[in-house]
């Protein structure tokens, strides 16, 4: 087993990875609260039926009072409107202030269960079990929490810190394919921008099957990556942008697509490749590390590719949350492992 501090002073918590800890759940929930402790866990329908009867069990035999409720499957249910539907099973649940929340499932279950449990009551204390590559190596590490509006994506959100988080790195074994390579993408991210060892790490092992056996130590050197940018940054005025690398012609691409036909994780992807093609042409990043980064990516499933038409996706950046008064950070290698925020007036990208 594996443990992180992440040191937000009295917003502090642990990162705790293991195999086979989502049986030992309770374990790590129990001590968290005063016995007794209400805990709802959130989930949905893709989760449930895999790992909502393992984590209820052991949380109920740490003497927890356990309740659950189980959301549709997929993006739509980040949206605003889905808030309703957990408020109520709060409500029908009884949590009081002093209860706890357990967002059990990927991105979309920890934002959203998050989000609920930053505004319920004022504020529950919640716990991520993540269930996706993905959400264990990004969403569910660093407190933001949001929901989406009819306006753009995690619009409605928070800085809201987990009280613990719980990596279970064995509940990957059931995730598709596409939905590992879409984690892929974050993981590859972290060698982009800090890690040069680990970016080498995966591309020796070459392959989904060739990194199990290191599954465990590689999401806890991201989430690691994450940690330290986060105490540094928790409010991302600065340094953690750097996560973002590739992210906003990412971002862009996905609106484009109108975030329906292509996935985060090949839409940054995309954006990783895009970004060093332009900022090696302007001598900003070291030769050739576009190049690595698409070879790397595709051992993983991503291509690094796509049809859309570069000027109407460019377009769209301009209207990215992240632009500040017009002028736009972006994130570039010095070279693999060497991330930096360089600021442009938004003719970078023509
Ligand atoms: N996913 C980027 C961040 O947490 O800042």
């Amino acid at each position: 087993m594996i443990t992180l501090t992440v040191g937000l002073g009295e917003r502090s918590y642990d990162i705790v990875c293991g195999r086979g800890l989502l049986s030992n759940a309770g374990d790590i929930v129990a001590p968290l609260g005063r016995a007794g402790r209400k805990v709802f866990v959130l989930t949905d329908s893709d989760v449930a039926p895999l790992w909502l009867g393992k984590t209820v069990a052991s949380l109920r035999a740490a003497g927890l009072d356990v309740s659950s409720g189980t959301l549709p499957a997929g993006e739509k249910t980040k949206r605003f409107d889905s808030l309703m539907a957990v408020y109520s099973m709060f409500a029908d649940a009884g949590l009081t202030r002093s209860d706890l929340v357990v967002t059990l499932g990927g991105g979309v279950i920890g934002d959203l269960g998050g989000f609920a449990a930053a505004t319920y009551l004022r504020g529950l204390d919640f716990v991520q079990i993540p269930t996706t590559l993905l959400a264990q190596v990004d969403s569910a590490v660093g407190g933001k929490v949001a929901v989406d509006l009819p306006w753009g994506k995690n619009l409605a959100g928070a800085f809201w810190q987990p009280r613990a988080v719980v990596v279970d790195p064995d509940v990957l074994d059931t995730l598709p394919d596409d939905y590992f390579s879409d984690g892929m993408a974050e993981v590859i991210k972290y060698g982009c921008i800090r890690d040069r060892d680990l970016f080498a790490r995966l591309d020796e092992a070459g392959s989904r099957e060739g990194l199990r056996v290191h599954i465990e130590e590689i999401v806890m050197r991201c989430c690691d990556i994450k940690r330290v940018v986060v105490e540094r940054d928790e409010r991302d005025t600065g340094e953690r942008m750097l996560l973002n690398f590739g992210h906003t012609y990412g971002h862009a691409l996905e609106k484009y697509y109108n975030y329906e036909k292509i996935s985060h994780g090949a839409a940054v992807a995309v954006g990783m490749r895009t970004i060093c093609s332009i900022a090696e042409r302007k001598g900003l990043t070291a030769k050739g590390c576009a190049d690595k980064i698409t070879a790397l990516c595709n051992k993983y499933g991503l291509s690094c590719r796509d049809d859309a038409p570069y000027d109407e996706v460019v377009g769209a950046i301009a209207s990215d949350k992240k632009n500040l008064n017009g002028a736009l950070n972006v994130v570039l290698l010095r070279d693999v492992g060497d991330g930096y925020v360089y600021p442009t007036d938004g003719g970078f990208w023509l």
